[in-house]
């Protein structure tokens, strides 16, 4: 008899910042579909993560709806999974608060977002400072197992697990130094990372990390002619197209391998080695196999988007679920503290 398999519990948050990106897509979208096909998952819109850098309310509204029809149209079953907006269930700012109290500043000066938005003289608010700390609340509210992200949000996981430590330390009975100590059932919960190896750092059309903020990035839902000027402009060196070119060194078939199979993969890859093959040709690949995956997508992602208030319902029963699930643990958390325990109707 094959051993059941173990059902975890997964959660991740995306921003609505803008539009979501290929960066997004498969740092971190793709692995929440794959893993909710197996486990049980909750997805939140992190509202209020955005708010450390978004002024214009109306596009904070309408990008939180459309990252909820985002997730869904690249998969997510909302009747499958748990999807809502990080706002909806405000104990998650009481829980941030909790644990800012056990945070040392050392940990949060540490923090490369932090130091990031220091060095490049962006504004630097106290949301700033704190992000990682609602960040692990985010996790710690709803005893989360693991956390699929991109690579780029692995410090800040670490950063959750450390502050779980830190409360459990100072108010659970654990001794320092026991970190991997099995969870009881009483204390937070230390979760795992999921990082997508193949896909850890998803290259901009400038061969940085593929990201909002640089203006690099190409739009899961660009429409077909958008797309392909975003794939045009992707940097190249200026090797003439009779000589032989090196796949492994090309943006362009980075990009490519995430949407290809072995074959293709391989297929491209000569291509790139014999000469007589350009940079155009090889965009124009990857333009196609590009399309194919999004372009369903695309159509789902439109029809969502025309129904707001059918979205509206999805993330108010999804709010519903999730807060029957933080509640008991903000309890358990709250009664360590020695603040008091809530009248039963608040809990409703
Ligand atoms: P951005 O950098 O564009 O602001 P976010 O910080 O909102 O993106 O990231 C949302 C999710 O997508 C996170 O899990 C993050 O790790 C993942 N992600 C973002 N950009 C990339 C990338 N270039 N490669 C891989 N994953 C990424
Ligand atoms: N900080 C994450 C990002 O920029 C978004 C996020 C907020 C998140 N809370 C989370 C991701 C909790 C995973 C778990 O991408």
């Amino acid at each position: 008899m094959t051993p059941a398999k173990v059902r975890f519990r997964s959660l991740s948050g995306i921003k609505p910042t803008g539009q979501p990106h290929w960066g997004n897509y498969f740092g971190m979208i793709r692995p929440a579909v794959q893993l909710a096909a197996e486990h049980e998952s909750f997805y939140f819109i992190a509202d209020l993560h955005a708010l450390t850098t978004v002024r214009d309310a109306a596009a904070l509204t309408k990008d939180s709806l459309g990252i909820a029809a985002t997730l869904i149209a690249c998969g997510l079953n909302p009747d499958h999974v748990v999807l809502w907006r990080q706002s909806d269930v405000p104990e998650v700012l009481e829980l941030s608060w909790l644990l800012s109290c056990v945070t040392g500043m050392g940990l949060l000066e540490r923090a490369h977002s932090y130091k990031d938005a220091k060095n490049k003289g962006k504004e630097l608010n106290h949301g700033v400072m704190t992000y990682p700390v609602l960040m692990a609340a985010d996790i710690l509210l709803y005893d989360a197992d693991v956390v699929p992200v991109g690579k780029d949000q692995m410090q800040h996981l670490e950063m959750a697990r450390d502050m779980a430590t830190y409360f459990n330390v100072a108010y659970m009975g654990q001794t320092a130094g026991q970190e991997e100590l099995a969870w009881d059932g009483r204390m937070l919960k230390r979760p795992a990372a999921i990082v997508q190896e193949r896909t850890a750092i998803v290259p901009g059309i400038d061969g940085q990390k593929m990201s909002k903020s640089y203006d690099n990035y190409l739009a899961i839902f660009a429409d077909a002619k958008t797309l392909k000027k975003g794939i045009m402009a992707i940097k190249t060196d200026s090797t003439p197209l009779e000589l032989p070119k090196d796949p492994d060194t090309c943006n362009v078939f980075a990009l490519y391998k995430l949407f290809a199979d072995a074959d293709q993969q391989a297929s491209l890859a000569d291509r790139y080695r014999a000469g007589g093959f350009g940079y155009g040709h090889a965009k124009l690949a990857l333009l196609e196999v590009a399309e194919a995956h999004f372009a369903p997508m695309r159509q789902r992602y439109q029809e969502l988007m025309a129904d707001p208030a059918q979205l509206e319902q999805i993330l108010q029963q999804g709010a519903a679920k999730a807060r029957a699930v933080a509640l008991p643990v903000l309890e358990r958390v709250r009664r360590a503290t020695g603040l008091p325990a809530r009248p039963v109707g608040r809990l409703a």
